[in-house]
């Protein structure tokens, strides 16, 4: 609804209200657009830590059998572990949303992996991840999580460009 006249909105960016509603539908299209998911196996490495290819654009690897997911965010790339922090559900990725939510108790967290809502209290777990040449090689041995070790869960990130 419009503010003032009462008529239906058709959030066009006619006015304050329709602008609003049309820059934050449009926003959340190219969340959309931006973050599509696919399923990959990760390579092992003679380390025992895992490799993926570097996503050409943003977007999100989920990778059942090593329970983990990789994703590609605004320049910056994640690994996160498969499972909602709050009672180790599989997590899903909701395109509707642009976000991941656990089945289970509903908890909701964004591409980049930090929370918005639900039971669980913190961000996904995130593990180290490093750029070699065009693969990201994660350790799945380590794990951080937000509420332990905030500092070291902020900084698990590679910068991509
Ligand atoms: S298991 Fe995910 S919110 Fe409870």
């Amino acid at each position: 609804m419009h503010e003032n006249d009462g008529s239906e909105c058709t959030a066009c960016g006619g006015c304050d209200t329709g602008r609003r509603e049309f820059l934050s539908t449009a926003a959340r299209v190219a969340l959309l657009l931006a973050v599509p998911l696919t399923w990959r196996t990760g390579i092992a490495l003679a380390s025992g830590k895992l490799q993926y290819p570097l996503p050409a654009s943003d977007g999100a690897t989920i990778d059942k059998e090593n329970e983990m997911i990789v994703a590609r965010v605004q320049g910056k790339a994640y690994a996160f572990a498969l499972s909602c922090p709050h009672q180790r559900t599989m997590l899903r990725w909701l395109p509707d949303e642009g976000r991941f939510q656990c089945p289970k108790h509903k908890s909701k967290y964004r591409p980049d992996g930090s929370f918005i809502s639900g039971r669980a209290t913190r961000g996904m777990d995130r593990h180290p991840i490093t750029l070699e040449g065009s693969t990201l090689v994660v350790d799945s041995s380590i794990t951080y999580r937000e509420d332990q070790d905030p500092a070291a869960w902020q900084a698990a990130f590679v910068a991509v460009s």
